[in-house]
């Protein structure tokens, strides 16, 4: 049975408060933390990504990883696995093994996630982000899964 899934929106209105998203996630997040970012071209997944990477504590460049695929950092107390799967077909994702880095002992973003659905653990955190104008975004999250519904239900605190 798939987990039942449970959703939140989060309107940002600058990218001060995609920091602060990516603030409240990085510090419920652990190893084998899965977060599935979706949306168009320049919505802001990768700066989400680096806000969220900042957070954990990796130092130095956070670049975007659509030409590496994918990219390793230390955090603080944990590693950062930051994908981008735009360029890959199906079949090329799954013979990256990417299961190494889910059920790993980092955490996990995944940019164009949905583009790979198949091959993402059943628990996750799903966010879509949607261009507002300006610097103005509206997060959908959906968490599948524990922790992640109870991340949605306590607000991210
Ligand atoms: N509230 C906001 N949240 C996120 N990014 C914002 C916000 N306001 C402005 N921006 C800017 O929007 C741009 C988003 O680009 P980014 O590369 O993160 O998008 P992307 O979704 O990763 O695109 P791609 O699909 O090409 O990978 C950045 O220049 C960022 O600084
Ligand atoms: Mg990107």
């Amino acid at each position: 049975m798939e987990p039942s899934k449970v959703k939140a929106e989060w309107v940002a209105s600058s990218l001060k408060d995609t920091e602060a998203l990516a603030d409240r996630l990085a510090g419920l997040a652990g190893p084998g933390t899965v977060i599935a970012l979706d949306g168009d071209l320049g919505a802001g997944k990768t700066a989400f990504s680096q806000a969220f990477a900042a957070a954990i504590g990796v130092r130095g460049v956070v670049n975007s990883p659509t030409f590496t695929i994918i990219k390793e950092y230390e955090g603080e107390a944990l590693p950062f696995y930051h994908m981008d799967v735009y360029r890959l077909s199906m079949e090329e994702a799954d013979e990256l093994g990417l299961d190494e880095y889910f059920y790993g002992s980092g955490v996990t973003i995944v940019e164009w996630a949905s583009l790979i659905e198949e091959l993402l653990p059943p628990k996750h955190l799903a966010v879509f982000i949607e261009h507002l104008g300006g610097e103005a975004r509206r997060f959908r999250l959906s968490g599948s899964g524990e922790p992640y519904a109870a991340w949605i239900e306590n607000g991210f605190r």
